[in-house]
């Protein structure tokens, strides 16, 4: 039977993460797969949700079923996180997923499920899960314009022209904040007109919000997301913990549907059930356990909340180093986009042989694309990504 299997396609991201640990070189640096590094170049376990584990672990009695949506109060609380105060949270089902890429997947299962011929819109570039994950779920996919590769911003206009094309048919998938790759995000101008064009054209707005807290704050970063559902009848948002509680590996996510009326999102939600029972019947339950402690606890969720603005106030400051050092390398301010982008990444314009020299003769690993972590960068970093950059024709 395997043997007329075609090769397997190589993840773009996860398949530079083995590349990079099978390097033998010490002096080698990781700019590729979207993890927070700190000054000593570690993932760190944030002290909240060190606590909230320890004291789980003394407290929990049982590990037998949650259910199938998982655990409803991290269902609850985090659906608060991105949508508390809008009139839309009270027409707002969710479901616990194996992380956001679970999200995806169940979101367009369901999407699939309700009107097959959807095609879904993602930007031109996009995270390199959108498509496969759509596609797998049967759906066309279809991309609009958004980076301007000359100017390192949205293209806007180019964008909503795309917009005011589509009908009910369409779903647009919007990053929520932090553009993964490219770093360039919407302006709140842009949320507006796209909520206006969705209730005209009738398209289904899809935010995908991976990397809240990562950009400007933990409300601000959802200020786009929260304008769009107090516009729209309908919408689906596919959220994260992994970046902003930092559990990466405990698959910690949530589907959530906004229907014209609660009764809506619930059928949403039932369906969702039916497939996730028949593809993995229930989420792991340790990541969204530590979650609904977190935000329970008043002591425990400032310090979440401190932890994160310390993390996106070290990642804006390496934005910053990076503009100074880079005026001063390349007697330019053609590197300034650096400090214009929000979140984790930036798109750099690199083509394919400076990547391959800067891994061959540097040991700096990038995503195919020139997307640059930010955030996986060590201060100590900058000036010799500065110099190889410079060293590669950037
Ligand atoms: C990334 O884009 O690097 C992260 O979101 C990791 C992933 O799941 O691909």
């Amino acid at each position: 039977m395997f043997e007329q299997l075609d090769a397997p396609r190589q993840d773009p991201i996860l398949s530079l993460t083995v590349a990079f640990r099978n390097d033998p070189r010490p002096n080698k640096i990781d700019l590729g797969i979207g993890v927070y590094r700190n000054s000593e170049g570690v993932t760190p376990i944030m002290a909240a949700v060190r606590q909230a584990q320890i004291a789980l672990a003394e407290e929990q009695t049982t590990k037998s079923y949650v259910g199938l949506a998982g655990d409803e109060v991290f269902n609850d609380l985090i659906t608060d996180l991105v949508l508390k105060g809008t009139e839309a949270r009270s027409r707002t089902s969710a479901v616990q997923t194996p992380g956001a890429s679970g999200a995806l997947r169940m979101l367009a299962d369901l999407m699939a499920s309700a009107q097959p011929d959807t095609r879904v819109w993602i930007s031109n570039p996009s995270y390199v899960n959108h498509r496969p994950v759509m596609e797998a779920a049967g759906l066309q996919v279809e991309q609009y314009p958004y980076f301007d590769p000359e100017t390192k911003v949205v293209d806007e206009a180019a964008m909503l022209a795309q917009f005011e094309q589509l009908g009910p048919r369409d779903v647009v998938l919007l990053h929520g904040c932090c553009h993964n790759p490219t770093g360039a995000d919407l302006s709140e101008a842009a949320w507006q007109r796209i909520a206006e064009l969705a209730v005209e054209r009738g398209f289904l707005p899809f935010v995908d919000i991976a990397y809240q807290g990562f950009g400007d704050g933990l409300i601000e970063d959802a200020a786009g997301l929260r304008l769009l559902a107090e516009t729209v009848p309908e919408m689906l948002i596919a959220t994260s913990c992994s970046k902003n509680f930092g559990l990466y590996r405990e698959r910690t996510g949530a589907a959530i549907v906004i229907g014209k009326t609660l009764e809506h999102s619930q059928r949403a939600k039932g369906r969702i059930l039916e497939m996730a029972r028949a593809t993995y019947t229930m989420p792991p339950d340790h990541g969204a356990a530590i979650v609904a402690r977190i935000l329970q606890d008043e002591t425990l969720r400032n310090t979440w909340q401190s932890e994160l603005v310390a993390m996106n106030q070290r990642i804006n400051g390496l934005r910053s180093l990076l503009v100074e050092q880079f005026r001063i390398a390349s007697d330019s301010q053609r590197f300034d986009y650096f400090g214009e982008h929000r979140g984790m990444f930036s798109v750099t314009g690199l083509d394919e042989t400076q990547i391959e020299r800067l891994k061959a003769d540097h040991g700096i690993y990038l995503v195919g694309g020139g997307r640059v972590n930010v955030a996986g960068m060590a201060e100590r970093d900058v000036p010799i990504v500065v110099d190889a950059f410079l060293d590669v024709g950037a």
